[in-house]
C-alpha cells in the first residue's frame, strides 16, 4: 500500500492531476510513466489555475520530488516553458526536486510536423498534433534519440542526420515542403538540452534507492484505458499503454512496487477526437450532452477542443477495472450530474442483434450502448462529507461499486482543492 498508481480509466480527462494532487500531501516522490505533452492536468488551488502536460503533477507540494520517467516522450521546449511558468509562479523547480529520465525519447519538430501531416489522410485520429506518435513509432523502430545522447553532439551528429534525411522524404510524400534545416534542428537541440540537462538521471536507480528508504511513489497516469495503444479502441487510441501496469517499465520500477492500483473515472463519459464511443449523448440526449459539456467545462486542457459527453460506459469501465488491476476506484464530476432528473449507465451492448457485456473490437463492431435508468439527484455542495451527498447520489455509486465489483474510495464534489470525500483513509497513509 505504500506505492500507488492513478490511472484514468476511461478516454482520459478523468480529473487525474486533481486527485494527484490531493494524493501527493502525504506522498514523497510523484512519477509520471507515459505519455507526453498530449496530457492536460488542471490542479486549482483557491482561485489559481495550474494547467501541466509534462512536469508531474506533485509539482505544487513543496515536499515532493517530482519525476519524469523513461516511458514519457519529452518535448524539451514544453518543458523548459511549463518550468518557466511554474518558476514565475514562485514554485520550486530546480533540479533537486525536478528529475527527467536520460533515456526518454525525444520529440523532435519534425515529430510534430508528420504527426499533423498524417492527420490530413483517410483515417483522422483527432491526435493532439504535439508529435507523440510519431516519436513513440521511432522508439519502436529503434530510430529515436534519447534525450542524455544529446551530451555527446559529435556522436550523435551523422545518424541524426540519416534520420533527418529519411524524414525529409517522408513529409514531402506527405505533401509538406516547409521543413527547417538541419543545422537549425541541431543547434536548437543543443540549446534546449543545455538547460534540461541538470535534471537528467538514471531515474530507474533514483527510484529503486527511493523506494528502498520507505518514501512513498505515487505513479501518475496520462491519458486512460480506453487510448490504450493495445486495449484501447484501436486505431482511435494514443501511442503509449496507458494502464497501470506499464507504471513499472516508464519509471525502471518493477511490478512488485507499484502497490495500490486506483482508477479514475468520471461520472460520466467524455471523450476528444474521432473514434467510437457508444454511450455519446446524441439525438434525445443531445441538450443533455451539451448540459454536461457546460457544466463540466469539458474544453481540452492541450488544444482547447470541445469534449464529446455522453453517459457512464459501465461495460468498458468493467473491462478497464479489470485491465488495470484497480483495487479502488476514485470517482469525479459527480456534482456536474446534479439537476439531470434521470440519469443512464449503460449495462449492455448489444451487437448484431445480441446482448453482451463483452468489450469487442471496435475497428470490426459498432456496438448499440443498453442502458438502466436510474434517479438523478439535486445540487449539493462541494463537500468533504459523505452526509452532504444525496441519497440518489449514493444509490449511483453503489450500482457502480456492484457492477463492477470494486468500492469507490476517493469521490471529488468539485473542482477546488478540498472539494473530495476520501471513504478509505488508508490513501493517504504510507502503510
Ligand atoms: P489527459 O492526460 C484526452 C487523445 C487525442 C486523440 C488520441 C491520440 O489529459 O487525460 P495523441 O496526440 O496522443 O497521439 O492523440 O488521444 N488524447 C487525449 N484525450 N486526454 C488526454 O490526456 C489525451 N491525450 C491524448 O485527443 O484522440
Ligand atoms: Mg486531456
Amino acid at each position: 500500500m505504500k506505492n500507488l498508481a492513478l490511472v484514468g480509466i476511461q478516454w482520459g480527462d478523468e480529473g487525474k492531476a486533481k486527485i494527484i494532487d490531493h494524493l501527493a500531501e502525504t506522498s514523497d516522490v510523484v512519477v509520471r510513466f507515459q505519455g507526453g505533452n498530449n496530457a492536460g492536468h488542471t490542479i486549482v488551488v483557491g482561485n489559481e489555475k495550474t494547467v501541466l502536460h509534462l512536469i508531474p503533477s506533485g509539482v505544487l507540494h513543496k515536499n515532493t520530488i517530482n519525476v519524469v520517467g523513461n516511458g514519457v516522450v519529452f518535448d524539451m521546449g514544453v518543458f523548459l516553458h511549463e518550468r518557466d511558468s511554474l518558476i514565475a509562479k514562485g514554485v520550486d523547480v530546480g533540479p533537486s526536486r525536478l528529475k527527467v529520465s536520460e533515456i526518454c525519447h525525444v520529440i523532435l519538430p519534425l515529430h510534430q510536423l508528420l504527426d499533423r501531416a498524417r492527420e490530413t489522410s483517410k483515417t483522422k485520429i483527432g491526435t493532439t498534433g504535439r508529435g507523440i506518435g510519431p516519436t513513440y513509432s521511432d522508439k519502436a523502430a529503434r530510430l529515436g534519440l534519447r534525450i542524455g545522447e544529446l551530451a555527446y553532439p559529435e556522436k550523435i551528429r551523422p545518424t541524426l542526420k540519416t534520420w533527418y534525411d529519411e524524414k525529409c522524404v517522408h513529409l514531402k510524400n506527405l505533401g509538406h515542403e516547409e521543413i527547417p534545416s538541419f543545422d537549425d534542428l541541431f543547434n536548437q537541440a543543443l540549446a534546449h538540452f543545455k538547460k534540461v540537462e541538470p535534471h537528467l538521471v538514471d531515474t530507474s536507480r533514483f527510484l529503486h534507492d527511493l523506494d528502498r528508504k520507505g518514501k512513498r511513489i505515487l505513479f501518475e497516469g496520462a491519458q486512460g484505458t480506453l487510448l490504450d495503444i493495445d486495449y484501447g479502441t484501436y486505431p482511435f487510441v494514443t501511442s503509449s499503454n496507458t494502464s497501470a501496469g506499464f507504471a513499472a517499465c516508464g519509471s525502471g520500477l518493477s511490478s512488485s512496487q507499484i502497490g495500490y492500483v486506483l482508477g479514475l473515472t468520471k461520472a460520466y463519459t467524455t471523450r476528444v477526437g474521432s473514434g467510437p464511443f457508444p454511450t455519446e449523448c446524441q439525438g434525445a440526449d443531445e441538450e443533455t450532452g451539451k448540459l454536461i459539456a457546460k457544466k463540466g467545462n469539458e474544453f481540452g486542457s492541450t488544444t482547447g477542443r470541445a469534449r464529446r459527453c455522453g453517459w457512464l460506459d459501465l461495460v468498458a469501465l468493467k473491462r478497464a477495472v479489470e485491465l488495470n488491476g484497480v483495487h479502488g476506484l476514485a470517482l469525479s464530476k459527480l456534482d456536474v450530474l446534479s439537476g439531470i432528473k434521470t440519469i443512464k449507465l449503460a449495462t449492455h451492448y448489444e451487437i448484431d442483434g445480441k446482448r453482451t457485456q463483452d468489450f469487442p473490437n471496435f475497428w470490426i463492431h459498432e456496438p448499440k450502448a443498453i442502458y438502466e435508468e436510474v434517479e438523478g439527484w439535486p445540487e449539493f455542495p462541494g463537500t468533504q462529507k459523505e452526509s452532504d451527498l444525496p441519497s440518489a447520489a449514493r444509490q449511483f455509486i453503489q450500482r457502480l461499486e456492484e457492477y463492477t465489483g470494486v468500492k469507490v474510495a476517493m469521490i471529488s464534489t468539485g473542482a477546488k482543492r478540498d472539494e473530495m470525500i476520501v471513504r478509505d483513509s488508508k490513501l493517504l497513509h504510507k502503510s
